[in-house]
């Protein structure tokens, strides 16, 4: 037997391998509440045209009302042979109440269809990220209220560059998510009109209400030309370009996460909620959460290039290429979403070890520059002189195998001396995070300032 949807002028089955490589159900099954709302919608908005009866419309409302309480319940049957979501879901409303379940499909194609029913599913897929990075933005913040003064070494290079606190180091990652934040939200704005309406391409001959449908699925507006309605998906790679980013934020961090939890490098400890065990080494505790949100990073940059490939070479209007925007979409969504969730749960697991980053902070020199600005600041050096002085001393205490602030007085004053024993307070760690208050700056006054600004934000719901 042909397609019950669309089998009129076809007298046999498709290929099974045709039926394979057509069929989206295994995926697009994830859009059935999507579905059963444009559909409650448009058939209200048909009746309230008089497009169809009342009686009829009331009928699809309370079968679409069941069809999603089975698939809810999971005893809804999903069948390859129906392709899609769509054609799922009007089978067995027509099953359910009969003939009135065939008029739902008036003045509608599954091209606006499926237009409608993916920018509702990508939209409330960014509300939950939007929710999820405020909630990791808020872990971030606490975190570093509390080690607003928490001295760990900065890097530039992977070197040991110059001391920071570990709250300011916290409050970029902060930072970061609020621009996700912001690409998420604008990619929503652009994203929240609706297709509902253009039909297969062209529009219809229906006296249609497009705004009411509009209206009903919480659409600002509906869209303004139907080829383009039904054959753009910029709107999926823009969430898509938003998530790379912010994925790729995120597995900055985590690396950062697998460098420090390191033996080599030991600043941080996870606790057993966060890390795993091997079966051979019994003494590992490895950061496999923070690895595989490094590695979920690959999917979700990989699915915009992806979708980016689809989508460049097709003509208007809709093509069937387009079905594969969904599932690299929604698996990437999905992935950032628990990539999110892992995050939050780590950065609220985590226990620094203060005492090493303190000490690592004083090696590698890394009070060089508070040095060299002592030298412009007392000696009136120009900075350029004053960074090869430094340098010099840097040069003798690394011979001396000695740190910056160990090195004797005279030490100093071979290579200048005009040196005083008062530039010994710019040598600490303490001393050069607590002198960067320019704005922005790592001194553990602005990081307490920037904390609980963000905290008061993030409270208020604010972005
Ligand atoms: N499953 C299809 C998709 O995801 C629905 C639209 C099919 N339209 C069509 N004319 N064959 O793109």
């Amino acid at each position: 037997m042909s397609n019950t949807m669309w089998g009129g002028r076809f007298a046999s089955e498709p290929a099974a391998v045709m039926a394979e490589i057509n069929a989206s159900i295994d995926f697009d099954r994830r859009l059935y509440r999507q579905d059963v709302a444009a559909s409650k919608a448009h058939a209200q908005m048909l009746a309230k045209q008089g497009i169809i009866s009342a009686e009829d419309a009331d009928q699809i409302g309370h079968g679409l009302d069941a069809v999603l309480a089975e698939i809810e319940g999971g005893t809804f049957e999903f069948s390859r042979a129906l392709e899609d979501i769509h054609m799922n879901v009007e089978s067995r409303l027509k099953a359910l109440i009969g003939s009135a379940a065939g008029r739902l499909h008036t003045a509608r194609s599954r091209n606006d269809q499926v237009a409608t029913d993916f920018r509702l599913y990508v939209r409330d897929a960014i509300d939950e990220i939007e929710s999820q990075l405020v909630g990791y933005q808020r872990a971030l913040a606490e975190t570093a209220l509390a080690h607003a003064g928490t001295i760990m070494p900065g890097f530039t290079h992977l070197q040991t560059a110059q001391p920071v606190t570990f709250g300011h180091h916290l409050l970029a990652y902060v930072e970061m998510a609020a621009r996700d934040r912001g690409r998420f939200a604008d990619a929503r704005k652009r994203l929240n009109e609706c297709p509902l309406g253009s039909a297969a391409l062209a529009g219809t001959s229906f006296p249609i209400d497009r705004a009411m449908t509009a209206r009903a699925l919480r659409f600002d507006r509906p869209t303004a030309n139907s080829l383009d309605a039904v054959s753009d998906r910029d709107f999926v790679l823009e969430t898509l370009s938003a998530a790379a980013i912010a994925s790729m934020h995120l597995s900055r961090f985590a690396e950062e996460i697998v460098i420090w939890t390191s033996p080599l490098v030991g600043f941080l400890k996870l606790s057993d909620a966060f890390t795993t065990g091997s079966s051979i080494m019994p003494q590992k505790r490895n950061p496999d959460a923070a690895e595989l949100v490094r590695a979920k990073s690959g999917r979700v940059i990989g699915a915009l290039g992806a979708l980016l490939i689809v989508m460049k070479g097709l003509p208007l209007a809709y093509q069937k290429d387009m079905q594969e925007d969904k599932e690299g979409a929604m698996d990437a969504l999905s992935a950032l979403s628990l990539s999110l969730a892992a995050m939050t749960g780590m950065v609220r697991d985590m226990t620094p070890d203060t005492a090493k980053m303190h000490a690592a902070a004083g090696q590698g020199f890394s009070t060089a520059t508070d040095l060299a600005d002592w030298l412009v600041r007392v000696l009136k050096m120009p900075f350029r002189d004053a960074h090869h002085v430094t340098g010099r001393i840097v040069q003798v205490a690394d011979k001396a195998g000695l740190d910056l602030a160990a090195l004797p007085l005279d030490a100093l004053q071979a290579v200048e001396p005009r040196i005083t024993e008062a530039v010994y307070q710019v040598l600490s760690v303490e001393n050069s995070v607590g002198s960067r208050k320019s704005l922005g700056g790592t001194a553990p006054g602005n990081v307490e300032a920037q904390a609980k600004l963000w905290l008061d934000r993030l409270g208020s719901g604010r972005p």
